[in-house]
């Protein structure tokens, strides 16, 4: 199944970074095939499997998110006004989603019935996300995490024709990474297990 040059996946793990600007190179239609079919192999409950991928790779389409977000952006508070803890938007947003070769928008599939052991549209998702977003660190593409193209929800499922079934969650623009500044898989900043796990008890100093 590994080609020669794919990587491991602990380097997958340790250096994947969030992607946010790209090389015009289009994705080649079996690697998008190949990150797709990654997502579609994560768990879920039941292997209820509740996740569609909504797909856009034409400029028409991309130009269209891009416009809907700007609009969304300059509905928000300006940054004085802003709840405390909400994140400053990313500077040229629109830009960026106007110019990445792929935008992915991830849906929920809303399950039967919704009860305490349910988890939600986000955690039924988010495993999809995190093995499409590795399996295309291991490819050499690159993206990120993208939810505040979710203030414009409504907007969003008139366009994309979403039903009511299906609740979008994120959207992740996808590409070959620019290497500009950040925009380059690599070392990244995260705590020392020490810091994130406890031993038996909350509090208590975990040690290996
Ligand atoms: C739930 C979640 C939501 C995120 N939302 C955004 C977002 O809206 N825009 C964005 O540019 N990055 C978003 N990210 C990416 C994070 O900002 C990024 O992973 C973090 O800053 C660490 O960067 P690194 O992974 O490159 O080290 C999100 C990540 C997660 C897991």
């Amino acid at each position: 199944m590994a080609t020669s040059n794919e990587i491991g996946l602990f380097e997958a793990i340790y250096t994947m970074r969030a992607i946010r600007d790209f090389k015009p190179d289009p994705v080649p239609d079996d690697l998008l095939r190949k990150v797709i079919e990654a997502a579609g192999q994560a768990p879920s409950g039941g292997n209820r499997q509740p996740w569609k991928f909504i797909v856009i790779r034409g400029q028409q389409g991309k130009d269209k998110v891009a416009e809907l977000v700007r609009i969304g952006q300059d509905r928000r508070p300006a940054a004085g006004n802003r709840p405390t803890g909400t994140a400053a938007p990313v500077a040229d947003f629109a830009g960026l989603l106007r110019a990445a070769p792929v935008l992915i928008i991830v849906c929920a599939i809303k399950p039967a019935t919704e009860g305490p052991q349910t988890v939600g549209p986000f955690g039924q998702t988010f495993p999809a996300i995190q093995n499409l977003l590795l399996a295309a660190r291991g490819l050499g593409l690159g993206g990120t995490i993208t939810t505040s193209f979710r203030e414009m929800e409504r907007e969003f499922r008139e366009y994309l024709r979403i039903p009511d079934n299906l609740t979008p969650t994120c959207l992740i623009p996808l590409g070959y990474p620019s290497g500009a500044g950040r925009n380059k898989h690599g070392r990244k900043s995260r705590l020392p297990v020490e810091e994130i796990a406890f031993e038996e008890k909350v509090g208590q100093r975990i040690s290996f």
